[in-house]
């Protein structure tokens, strides 16, 4: 397990599949929570277990510091949703070269703060460690609680695109601080 960031409230660390997976299974069972996406749904443990041994497979793959981590309550060990920082795939199928930022809640740790306080610290993590110079974000046009994080964070509106997943969705921009 490697922890990624830190805040006053959260820890955001890898996943550890066996361990996590009945907790993570709150956030990918909930129709309410999935209904913006398609890839990531899971009805049982063993379904959610592989969805995070995927996960952890990819980022060592792949070895560029992206990743999807679990977000941990401090003060309980409460796992409270996904922060992740990946590079978004085009219409076929294959990694772009952008890099995005999402958040995943369970609807009990909705509208405390915790995905705007875990984005800034990825954000963080993204231009400091990462060096990245943008980090873009995507939502469905009716996806108002996501489109106010990004609103948050200070994102720039991009208006919609067509380029990745082959979905029309509004795209948002975050560049890196100049020196
Ligand atoms: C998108 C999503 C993460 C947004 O969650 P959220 O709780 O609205 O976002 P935040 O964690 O940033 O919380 C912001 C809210 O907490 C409140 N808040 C901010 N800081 C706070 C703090 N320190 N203490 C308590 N509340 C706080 C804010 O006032 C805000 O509430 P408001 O919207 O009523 O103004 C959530 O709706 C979700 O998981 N949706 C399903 C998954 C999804 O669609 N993800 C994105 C697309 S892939």
């Amino acid at each position: 397990m490697t922890i990624i960031a830190e805040t006053d409230r959260l820890v955001i660390r890898t996943w550890i599949p066996q361990d996590d997976a009945e907790q993570a299974l709150k956030i990918y069972s909930d129709p309410e929570v999935t209904r913006f996406f398609s890839s990531t749904k899971a009805s049982d443990v063993e379904q959610m277990v592989n969805i995070l041994e995927r996960w952890l497979k990819r980022a060592t793959q792949l070895n560029n510091g992206t990743g999807l981590w679990a977000m941990v309550l401090k003060e309980t060990g409460e796992i409270v949703g996904t922060i992740l920082l990946i590079l978004l795939k085009g219409n076929d199928g294959q990694f772009t070269e952008d890099y995005e930022i999402g958040w995943h809640l369970k609807k009990s740790a909705w509208g405390k703060g915790y995905a705007t306080e875990a984005a800034i610290a990825i954000i963080n993590y993204g231009f400091n460690i990462l060096n990245l110079r943008e980090i873009y974000s995507i939502a469905n046009q009716d996806n108002i609680a996501s489109i106010r994080v990004t609103q948050r964070l200070g994102m720039v509106p991009l208006g919609s695109t067509n380029k990745y997943h082959n979905k029309k969705l509004e795209l948002f921009k975050l560049s890196a601080p100049t020196q």
